[in-house]
């Protein structure tokens, strides 16, 4: 089973993650900003989650759908906020051609999978489903922040007793991959995620069918820099 389809599909991960939903409400409202299209917009929720995002989506006018692999977040979304959703593989995606305004794609959703084809098969699908001069905001973590953040502690288990579950980041030996494993009510669990740099990222966008990129190093939308914790870009589908 690839790694994501075990991780993001399990009940610990809404304990390791709980303080993601709190985080919503700045992110929210911040990434809606950055995404900036009017009110009425078809928006592709993609990766969805559990939906934390998407109160704020709505509250922008945007007509959000949104699709996610598991179905432990995909149930979670729909009990806590009630959306048109899609259980779908980021690699090929069940909507039609130039379907859609946006592609929402928040929190470091993308560079999960094992090779460089298949995450750039992602972008190629949200080129797809996009209108020409649609909108992708693709919200990255600054690739210099976390090596800084990883340096002091890679190897190392770190516990974190009142969240209930220890963990432990290496980079793949050849510094590409960040994989952090995790312990967490009697099990575990280890995410293999590809940081790219920001020449990678700008080069892939292109070969997807992306012109003309803005990147933003902040929720805020401050200008990009590269030590920056969030690497955000808004990509216009050509
Ligand atoms: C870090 S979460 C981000 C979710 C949401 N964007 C947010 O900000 O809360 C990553 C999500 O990607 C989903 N996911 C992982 N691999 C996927 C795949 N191959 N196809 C579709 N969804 C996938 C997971 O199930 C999980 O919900």
């Amino acid at each position: 089973m690839e790694w994501f389809a075990w991780d993001f599909d399990h009940p610990a991960y809404f304990q390791i993650y709980a303080d993601k939903a709190a985080d919503a409400a700045s992110e929210g409202p911040a990434l809606a900003a950055r995404l900036d299209l009017p009110p009425g917009s078809v928006v592709l929720d993609l990766p969805c989650g559990w939906g934390r995002l998407h109160p704020h989506l709505q509250a922008q006018g945007l007509e959000v759908v949104g699709g996610d692999l598991s179905r432990l977040n995909l149930r979670r979304h729909a009990a806590e906020h009630p959306a048109p959703l899609t259980r779908l593989d980021l690699r090929a995606l069940p909507f039609r051609g130039a379907c859609a305004d946006g592609v929402f794609c928040a929190y470091t959703s993308w560079g999960y999978f094992a090779t460089e084809a298949e995450n750039l098969r992602q972008l190629t699908e949200f080129a797809r489903v996009l209108r020409p001069g649609g909108v992708l905001l693709l919200d990255l973590a600054g690739r210099n922040f976390l090596k800084e953040a990883v340096a002091e502690v890679e190897g190392h288990w770190l516990v974190f007793p009142e969240e209930g579950y220890e963990e432990r980041a290496t980079w793949s030996p050849d510094g590409r991959r960040i994989r952090t494993e995790r312990r967490c009510q009697g099990e575990a669990f280890r995410h293999d995620i590809w940081i790219p740099t920001n020449t990678e990222v700008r080069a892939a966008l292109a070969d997807a069918g992306f012109g003309l990129v803005t990147a933003f190093g902040g929720l805020d939308g401050r200008p990009w820099t590269a030590a920056a914790e969030r690497w955000i870009y808004r990509a216009i589908r050509k």
